[in-house]
């Protein structure tokens, strides 16, 4: 081990489940982070919003400070450990004084990177500060380590994977149990996956931040957050997971992202996050449980595919302090790969020219002629079908289920004909599309 060097010294702003979990990797690995990072990692300082509460760690060995923010101004750290959370308010500011003031900030707040990671790597730059946020993507996998550094020589085109574990608990569960989405919600509450207020993680939020931050880095583009077309599971039945498990396929909320002008229009960007249809047998199928996995295509790696913990104290400790490790080393580099100003703007693509297949269901009133509306619609917008499937009946005019498979076509047709069906009054429900992946 060597001891020539000074330690890197870290303050730590939250004492969450992460927080604590950085503590104990620190105190358990010191050695051997020592060794690694050719210098020791010291925690000085902590912040948090309860000091007295038990936590299995003790902190009464580091200074603590009521206003976290008086941590970017502490002469003995050099690099602040941001574990707060939020886009916006203390988590922000905390991050514009510690870059402000040349200090290294390593984060895994998703939120605040995916709407302020240009700038605040700006600030970075400007300040030659190290900034990295290994842990605000798909928790413990290596991930953008992986694509900046392991696929650094290839172009990467295409990109998509399951990034909110709590999303895929309860898709998961729905498909072991045929469960409905509220119970399978209430059951990943009990046993401590969803948060209380699971929203960002139901509606696709968290995986659109994760997105945003992956294709920046990936493709060399500018972070677009607000281009994501975010869409969550809220609006998928357990009658779903049933159709789709009998045409051979899953469900998976999936975000994903591609820059590779296959539509036509040029360098464009298609980001999306969006429940699909995933056949059995992709690596995605596999994907159970609060698990995470990312496959990202190069033009001559060919298909990676990264797996892990997507949450929890340990693996997410494991990312932030990867990154600590990186700094000690003085080897961070540029938080997106390149300088925040060689990323260029890229517009939105034109998604309505997306082709593919897509799974439709519908829930309609069960009246003479509703087929026939169904079909007509997706014939005046050039939906051609592949299967259209109806089960059982309602004997009081109620409400029943009818899915459909259509052939390969454009994005933008299938969107008309759902328009034009929402106006009908036979329909209780908008209906659901899910792109069904390629193998
Ligand atoms: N809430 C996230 C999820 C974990 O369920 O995946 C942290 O990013």
């Amino acid at each position: 081990m060597s001891t020539e060097k000074t330690p890197l010294r870290i303050a730590i702003a939250g004492l969450g489940t992460v927080g604590t979990g950085v503590i104990r990797l620190i105190d358990s690995n010191s050695d051997l982070l020592a060794e690694r990072a050719g210098r020791a990692i010291e925690i000085v300082a902590v912040s948090a919003r309860e000091r007295h509460r038990e936590r299995g760690v003790a902190i009464d060995r580091f200074a603590w400070e009521d206003d976290m923010t008086a941590m970017a101004r502490r002469d003995d750290v050099d690099v602040v450990v941001e574990l707060v959370g939020g886009s916006d308010g203390p988590a922000l500011t905390l991050a514009r004084d510690t870059l402000s003031a040349g200090k290294g900030l390593v984060t895994a707040n998703k939120a605040m990177i995916a709407h302020h990671g240009l700038e605040l790597s700006r600030l970075a730059e400007s300040k030659g500060a190290p900034l990295a946020f290994e842990a605000a993507v798909a928790g413990g996998i290596p991930i953008l380590k992986g694509l900046r550094e392991g696929a650094v020589a290839n172009r990467l085109t295409r990109l998509y994977g399951v990034l909110n574990g709590t999303a895929n608990f309860i898709l998961s569960s729905m498909e072991e149990k045929g469960a409905d989405f509220a119970v399978a919600l209430e059951e990943a509450q009990r046993l401590g996956y969803a948060e209380a207020d699971p929203g960002f993680d139901i509606d696709g939020t968290d995986a659109a931040h994760k997105l945003s931050i992956l294709a920046a880095l990936a493709f060399g583009s500018e972070l677009d957050y607000a281009s994501v077309a975010t869409h969550g599971i809220d609006r998928v039945r357990a009658a779903d997971i049933v159709q789709a498990d009998a045409l051979g396929y899953v469900i998976r909320l999936v975000a994903m992202a591609d820059m590779d002008g296959s539509r036509g229009d040029g360098a464009s960007l298609m980001q999306e996050v969006r429940p699909c249809l995933v056949p059995r047998g992709h690596p995605l199928s596999h994907v159970t449980g609060a698990t995470n996995a990312v496959v990202a295509e190069g033009n001559f790696v060919g298909r990676l595919l990264f797996q892990g913990a997507g949450a929890g104290d340990g693996p997410t400790a494991s990312a932030v302090v990867a990154d600590l490790v990186d700094i000690a080393r003085g080897t961070a580099g540029h938080a997106f790969s390149i300088t925040a100003d060689a990323l260029s703007p890229s517009p939105a693509a034109d998604r309505g020219a997306r082709t593919g297949r897509n799974y439709i269901r519908f829930a309609v009133k069960d009246r003479t002629g509703v087929l026939a509306e169904i079909t007509a619609a997706m014939r005046d917008s050039g939906v051609s079908i592949e299967s259209l499937i109806q089960k059982g009946r309602s004997d009081n005019g109620g409400e029943v289920l009818v899915a459909m498979v259509t052939h390969d076509g454009e994005w933008r047709c299938v969107e008309q004909a759902v328009e034009i069906l929402n106006r009908s009054e036979d329909h209780t429900a908008e209906p659901l599309v899910m792109p069904i992946l390629g193998a």
